[in-house]
C-alpha cells in the first residue's frame, strides 16, 4: 500500500471503494450518507486526493485542513459549483468532474419533468392515491398541450441540446439562449434559434433551465424575469437551484403567473420551502437529473479515472481546470 492517503466521501456507484483502499491509505469506509463536515475536515489532513459529491464544499477550509498534499478534487458530478475552482488553481489543485456520461439521463428527466407539469401528473397522481377520484371528469386536471408549442432552452450546452434533439419527437419550435451563440451547423442540426434571455421568456410556452451555476447565473431567473414568462407558461430547472429565484417561482404559481414548474435542484437542498410543497403545480424531484443505474456507475467510473490519473501523473480525461 502506498503512503499517500485519499478521502472517499461515500460509498458511490462505479467507485471501487476497495481497490482503492487497497492502494492508498483511506481511513475506515465511507459512512452510507454524506459525510459530516467536521469528520471530513479531520479525515482530508494529509490526503493527496479527494473524490466528493456535490453535498461536499471544497472551499479554503477543507482545502487547508488538506495541505499542501492534495493534488486532486475529483467531483462526482458535472456541477462543481460546490468547489472553490479559483482558490483550487491558485493553490495548484486540479479540479475534475463526470460530463457526457450523464447528459441522456438529465435531458430525459427534464422531458420528464416537462411532461408531467404540463399534465398534471404528479398533482392527479395524489388524487387518486388520496382516494378522491370518483370517476372520469371531463374538466379534471386539464393541462397545456406539449406538440407544436415553443420550448425555449437557457444554456444550450450538452444537456441542452440533449434537451432540444427530444423535443423534435413533440414538433416543438426550439429557442435557445447561451452566454455565446452555438455555431451555426449546431443551430441548423437541432433547428434552434438564438434568443436574448428576455425574448426567449416572452415567446417561450416551455422554458428549461440548463445553465451551469456561475456567478453570472446565480439568480438570473430573477422575480423580474420570471414576470416576462406567459401566465400559461411551463417552468422546468434541472440546473441548480440557485439559476432561479425559488420564493418568486413560488408565488408566480401561487399567484397563477406561471402554469407550472417542475423543479429537480432546489437553492438550499436538501431543504425545500413550504411554499412549494403546497403549490399543486410544482413538481417536485429530489435532485435526480442523473440518476439512472447506468449515469451513475460511468459517474463512479470517470470520477475514479479522474482521481488515479492525476496521482499517477497523467493528464485526468475531464479537469476544469
Ligand atoms: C451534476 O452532475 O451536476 C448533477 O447535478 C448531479 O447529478
Amino acid at each position: 500500500m502506498e503512503r499517500r492517503s485519499i478521502v472517499v466521501t461515500r460509498r458511490l456507484p462505479g467507485v471501487p471503494w476497495e481497490e482503492l483502499a487497497k492502494r492508498f491509505r483511506t481511513g475506515a469506509a465511507p459512512p452510507g450518507g454524506t459525510m459530516p463536515r467536521g469528520e471530513l475536515l479531520d479525515r482530508v489532513a494529509g490526503a493527496s486526493g479527494i473524490l466528493c459529491t456535490l453535498a461536499d464544499r471544497v472551499d479554503d477550509e477543507l482545502m487547508d485542513a488538506a495541505g499542501p498534499s492534495l493534488a486532486v478534487v475529483s467531483n462526482y458530478a458535472v456541477g462543481v459549483n460546490n468547489v472553490d475552482v479559483a482558490g483550487a488553481t491558485r493553490r495548484g489543485i486540479r479540479v475534475c468532474n463526470t460530463p457526457d456520461v450523464l447528459t441522456d439521463a438529465t435531458a430525459d428527466l427534464g422531458f420528464a419533468l416537462l411532461l408531467a407539469a404540463a399534465r398534471k401528473v404528479s398533482d392527479a397522481d395524489r388524487f387518486l392515491r388520496a382516494g378522491r377520484w370518483t370517476g372520469w371528469d371531463p374538466w379534471g386536471f386539464l393541462g397545456v398541450p406539449v406538440a407544436g408549442k415553443t420550448l425555449g432552452i437557457v444554456g444550450m450546452g450538452k444537456i441542452g441540446a440533449a434537451v432540444a434533439r427530444r423535443s423534435r419527437g413533440f414538433s416543438m419550435r426550439i429557442l435557445y439562449h447561451n452566454r455565446h451563440r452555438v455555431p451555426d451547423a449546431v443551430e441548423a442540426e437541432l433547428g434552434a434559434a438564438y434568443r436574448d434571455l428576455d425574448t426567449l421568456l416572452s415567446e417561450s410556452d416551455f422554458v428549461v433551465l440548463c445553465v451551469p451555476l456561475t456567478g453570472e447565473t446565480r439568480g438570473l431567473l430573477s422575480r423580474e424575469r420570471i414576470g416576462r414568462m406567459k401566465r400559461t407558461a411551463v417552468l422546468v430547472n434541472i440546473a441548480r437551484g440557485e439559476v432561479a429565484d425559488e420564493a418568486a417561482v413560488a408565488a408566480a404559481l401561487a399567484e397563477g403567473r406561471l402554469f407550472a414548474a417542475g423543479l429537480d435542484v432546489f437553492e438550499k437542498e436538501p431543504l425545500v420551502p413550504r411554499a412549494l410543497l403546497s403549490a399543486p403545480s410544482a413538481v417536485l424531484l429530489p435532485h435526480l437529473g442523473s440518476a439512472t443505474g447506468e449515469a451513475r456507475e460511468a459517474m463512479g467510473r470517470l470520477a475514479t479515472e479522474n482521481l488515479l490519473a492525476v496521482l499517477d501523473g497523467r493528464e485526468p480525461p475531464c479537469a476544469v481546470n
